[in-house]
């Protein structure tokens, strides 16, 4: 990564403001996937022992600049404290005089976590008034919430105008597993590609179209790249106005010999709920008033022959109705198989929010090579975007580096 990390700071005594992305699901409150808190131990921990003041930031879901009592951070401080063995408070508000006193009463190797900074809509507004607030905290700024860098707010941009800005290890191990996708992968290099619509996807597709030599279609964006193909596709979730774009991605794929595999069999359903029924029909036998909700498993079959040879994986999103177990088989089954082959040698990096969670649900996170903290920045990430996030940082110059 050509960006300086904290590996080139010297941090001790210093005050360090660290973004970071602790945006985790919560059910009553309880956290029920601490992956992201987790993932950011190693800077936290790393800062801390050379005895830097570390003052946390982050965002919880969409609070749209009001607070919200249930978008606090006080669960992730919690949790955060038993991971470090530390305490780790949670300030009453990101700004005001309390917290300017709090972060000044700390001492060397000591952490404080702000109150969610979207309680403030300056913060997604990337106010500079709110970024200089923010960088009065601190002396250096890192941002180590990958998850967050496709977004240019005042803790993830704006304050990088202010402080030096440097990445941390979690942004450092993201950025080298998806750059090496983009840049150097060992190959043959496979693309699985789900989800619900080709539209939040298009972006990602057209990138890799001729980056892969095999790219997998499946979810509901499947279907629309299906009835691009003249295929029936019953009462399925389709988007008419992107068969086009589909018809695009097949015609670049047949140009550059990128192998395209779509189902041939798909699961169909009477209604996409619980208890309905269902069968598993042949792609040109979908009856009229049912609607593909999984592969097949031809489908299946043939997708594992297809990745079989693959030395490198990239994998976002499911192939089926993935919340409905009955529907969730493909996607099962594509977590198994990948993480075989991670364990066999080949490089499998999973990003996006339902994959990652079919691939823990079976316990397979460890199996896998990578396992990306971020959703829709993976994708930015995929589709070739820059991140302002990961942009403003500080440039890894040789003579700067070598310091
Ligand atoms: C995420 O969960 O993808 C990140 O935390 C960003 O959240 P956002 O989509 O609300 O900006």
């Amino acid at each position: 990564m050509n960006k300086l990390t904290i590996r080139d700071l010297d941090a001790a005594g210093k005050r360090v403001f660290v973004r970071v992305d602790f945006n985790v699901p919560l059910e009553d409150g309880k956290i029920t996937d601490d992956s992201r808190i987790v993932a950011a131990l190693p800077t936290i921990k790393a800062l801390l022992a050379q005895g830097a003041i570390v003052i946390l930031a982050s965002h919880l879901g969409r609070p749209d600049g009001k607070v919200q009592d249930s978008m606090r951070l006080r669960p992730v401080a919690e949790r955060l404290s038993q991971l470090l063995g530390i305490q780790v408070n949670v300030t009453g508000d990101a700004l005001g005089v309390g917290t300017e006193d709090a972060i000044k009463r700390l001492k060397p190797g000591e952490a404080i976590l702000l109150e969610n900074l979207r309680f403030h809509a300056e913060e997604e507004k990337n106010d500079p008034a709110f970024a200089r607030a923010l960088a009065s905290y601190a002396d250096v700024y890192v941002n180590d919430a990958f998850g967050t860098a496709h977004r240019a707010h005042a803790s993830t941009e704006g304050i990088a105008h202010i402080l030096p800005a440097y990445a941390g290890l979690l942004m450092e191990k993201e950025i080298e597993f998806l750059g090496k996708l983009m840049e150097n992968p060992e190959r043959p290099f496979a693309a699985i590609i789900g989800g619900a619509k080709v539209s939040g996807k298009i972006k990602v597709l057209r990138n890799l179209v001729d980056k892969v030599e095999v790219l997998v279609i499946g979810g509901g964006m499947a279907n629309t790249f299906l009835l691009a193909q003249g295929k029936p596709v019953g009462k399925s979730l389709v988007e008419t106005d992107r068969v086009d774009d589909a018809r695009a991605i097949m015609e670049s794929a047949e140009k550059h010999g990128t192998k395209i595999v779509l189902p041939s069999d798909v699961v169909v359903a009477k209604e996409v709920t619980r208890g309905t029924e269902y069968k598993t029909v042949s792609v040109d036998k979908v009856p009229a008033s049912w609607n593909i909700v999984d592969v097949g498993k031809v489908s299946i079959e043939a997708m594992r022959k297809a990745l079989e040879p693959a030395m490198t994986v990239f994998w976002n999103g499911p192939l089926g109705v993935f919340e409905i177990p009955a529907f969730a088989t493909g996607t099962k089954e594509v977590a198994r198989f990948l993480a075989g082959r991670a364990q066999a040698g080949a490089t499998v990096v999973v990003g996006g929010g339902d994959s990652v969670a079919a691939v823990e649900q079976q316990g397979l996170g460890d199996r896998m090579t990578h396992i990306s903290t971020g959703g829709g920045a993976s994708l930015e990430f995929m589709e070739g975007k820059e991140l302002p996030g990961v942009a403003i940082l500080l440039d890894a110059a040789p003579a700067a580096a070598a310091e």
